[in-house]
């Protein structure tokens, strides 16, 4: 991680700023960080949560793994930097919305646990609330789902480096939500993720 330059200044907003924020926009910002395997419902439940939330008059934010590689992280690889980088980009970006007053829902395979708590550890340096949500479907039934076609061409050695084929994919040790999306539909997976989103931003 580059540590940036001793010649930089950080300008705080003014000290009622985050209460003036809360009272303009009746919400605090969290964010909710979907973290597991390809193909285990990441994106199916986060779109879901971001309609859910909206309906309720709860401003959210969606920002997906496969959409930020088509901008923001369209030049990082699926080696562990790579990864590492995608990751570190998406948890800076989480931070200034949910800082900002939004729920920012990641889904992104971020496989690495140190990645992980290094999003989680920046979001407490800058006082914004983080769940980590594991989605947890286990390798058999992400693979038998597989909705991109992606496993059977890891299993064909057309893919290199997929994970839970021939990359790893380290497990949450201490989640604050997990998702059981095996055994579980997305409906009622969805529903677990609002309920923990609604009472985090009220304990804040
Ligand atoms: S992460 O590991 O860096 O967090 P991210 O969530 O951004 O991954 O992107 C994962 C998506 O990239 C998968 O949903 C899949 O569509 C695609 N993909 C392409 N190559 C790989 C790979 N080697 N491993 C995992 N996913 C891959």
């Amino acid at each position: 991680m580059p540590t940036p330059s001793p010649n930089l200044t950080w300008h705080p907003s003014a000290d009622a700023s985050a209460a003036l924020r809360h009272a303009c926009l009746g919400q605090r910002g969290v964010t909710a960080w979907l973290t597991g395997l390809s193909g285990s419902g990441k994106s199916t439940i986060s779109v879901e949560v971001e309609r859910r939330l909206l309906e309720a008059g709860v401003a959210a934010a969606r920002l997906d793994g496969d959409n930020l590689r088509h901008g923001l992280n369209t030049d990082c690889g699926f080696d562990a930097a790579g990864r590492a980088e995608a990751v570190r980009r998406a948890g800076e970006a989480a931070a200034l919305l949910s800082g900002a007053g939004l729920v920012t829902l990641v889904g992104m395979i971020s496989p690495y646990r140190a990645d992980r708590d290094r999003v989680r550890a920046r979001h407490a340096a800058c006082g914004v609330a983080f769940l980590e949500v594991f989605v947890d479907a286990p390798l058999a039934v992400a693979e038998s789902r597989d909705p991109k076609g992606l496993y059977a061409r890891a299993r064909a050695g057309e893919i290199r480096g997929f994970t839970g084929i021939d990359d790893p994919y380290e497990v949450p040790a201490a989640p604050e939500v997990r998702l059981p999306t095996g055994e579980r539909g997305a409906e009622d997976c969805a529903q677990l993720l609002v309920d923990a989103i609604v009472s985090a931003a009220r304990r804040e």
